[in-house]
Order: structure tokens, then sequence, then C-alpha cells
């Protein structure tokens, strides 16, 4: 039988046959900024350790995870007391503070991206096996990719990232910036190679906004593809998966 991760957020495993998403996958969560994104991640690694006994790791490639931190904090989730629990790592890999703390060999600093790859992906694996994590979670792989102009460098980067992390088994949540609506949008090389997934939108109505949350794709899962409403309230988001949009 087939094992699944129980993201625990309300109305998520609903739309996933109520099981959840299949261990080990990697899921594309999608969304323009300010659409729930990270408050989604940090959900689905703070239910894995405080109610799962699962652990996890975050990685943090755009913001400063003291911000995070404390955002985080506005829904009652801890992440320091977890850090300190040993039930989950925070990776600070924003590509500046990255490059000037790690890549060094000896005195001398390396600006290689390849390097980079290479350490970001072993500094993952490394944190993965300290708190035996169960899940992962990379915010985002927009500023990932942010350094890679070049189009088949970028393709190579974003597979080798994907390769470097998958035979840790974690279930993985890679977050990724929208800037066009869903409808224009060119699919990249990320959403192809990803077993799932999850798309992320606000829209405005006339009684105000309102935050969608759709299922794109689960592979071998009889998903929900109906897009759901969900809140963001001050225990994170809830989805109404019987609930339809207008
Ligand atoms: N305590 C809270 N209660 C309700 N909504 C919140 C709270 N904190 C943040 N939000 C909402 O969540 C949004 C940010 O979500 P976030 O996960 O940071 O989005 P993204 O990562 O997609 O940019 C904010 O724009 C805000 O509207
Ligand atoms: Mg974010």
């Amino acid at each position: 039988m087939r094992a699944y991760t129980r993201t625990g957020i309300d109305g998520i495993d609903a739309m996933l046959e109520g099981q959840g998403i299949p261990k080990g996958y990697m899921v594309l969560v999608l969304g323009s900024p300010g659409c729930g994104k990270t408050t989604l991640g940090v959900q689905f690694l703070y239910n894995g350790a405080v109610k799962f006994g699962e652990n996890g790791v975050l990685v943090l490639l755009e913001e400063d995870p003291e911000m995070i931190k404390s955002n985080m904090l506005r829904f009652g989730w801890d992440l320091d007391k977890l850090e300190r629990e040993g039930k989950i790592a925070i990776i600070d890999a924003s590509p500046v503070r990255f490059i000037s703390k790690s890549i060094k060999m000896g005195e001398v600093p390396i600006g290689s991206k390849e390097f980079q790859l290479i350490s970001l992906i072993e500094k993952i694996k490394k944190e993965c096996r300290r708190v035996n994590a169960k899940r992962l979670v990379i915010d985002s792989l927009s500023t990932f990719i942010l350094q890679y102009p070049d189009e088949v460098e970028r393709r190579e980067s974003i597979l080798n990232l994907i390769q470097g992390i998958a035979p840790l088994e974690c279930t993985t949540l890679v977050i990724s910036e929208l800037a066009q609506s869903s409808i224009e949008r060119k699919y990249q090389i990320e959403e192809y190679v990803a077993h799932g997934v999850i798309l992320l939108q606000r829209f405005i109505r006339v009684g105000g906004v309102i935050y969608v949350l759709m299922i794109e794709k689960m592979r071998g899962v009889n998903h929900d593809i109906q897009p759901r409403p969900f809140k963001i309230t001050q225990n994170g988001i809830t989805v109404f998966p019987s609930e339809v949009v207008f």
C-alpha cells in the first residue's frame, strides 16, 4: 500500500482522496506574491513536526529567517522552539548571504554557481540527516532561478537541484512565484518534472478579496480538480473543499 504525507492543513488532505500527498513526492506550489505560499509551506512543516511526528527542513532563499520566524509566530507557530527541539532545521540560503558565508575554499572565495549549487544541496542533505527530515520546503525556486539568466543553464540547475534532493525521499514542497495569471503562464521545466502542482491565486470580487487553491496535478491521485476558496486566519490556511468559486 502506498504511504502518504498528510498536510494537516484543513481541506487540502480532503482534496487528496482524504490521504494527503504521496510520500516522497516533489510538489510545486505556485502563486503570485502575497497568496500564502510561505504560510502554506511553514504550516506543512509545523503540522509535520507537531501533529505527525515528522520532522522537516525549511530552505529560505528569499526572506530572512528572523523575519519569517516573527511572521509565523503570529499564527502561533514557534519555529525557534521547534529548531531547539531538533524537529525542524532552517537553512538561510539567500544567494547574497549564502555566497558571502559559505563559498570559500580556504581563504579564497569561490564565486562559481556550480560550487554554490553543490554546497546548497550538501547543506540540505546534512540538515535533513541531522533532524531525520521527512518533509522539505524550498522557498523559493524563483529566487534560485534568478541566478541563471541563461535558459539552458537554468534548466540544468533546476534539474540538478531536484535530482540532488530526490535521494532524501522527503515529501517536498517547492515554492515558486508566478508573475502572470495562470492562463497565460509559460510552462517551465519544473512543472513537467514535479509530481504535483498546487496553484494559489487571489481575486478581487465585489465582496472583497478571495483566495483560491487548485490542485492542478498530483500523479496517481484522484484529486479534486476544482478551484476551492481558502482563508488565511490567525490559525493559518483553511481550505473549503466543498465550496465552489464563482
Ligand atoms: N496573522 C494573519 N492573519 C491573516 N492573514 C495574514 C496573517 N499574516 C499574514 N496574512 C496574509 O497572508 C499573506 C502573506 O502570505 P505569505 O504566505 O507570506 O504569501 P507569499 O509567500 O505567497 O508571498 C499576507 O499578504 C496577508 O494578507
Ligand atoms: Mg513567500
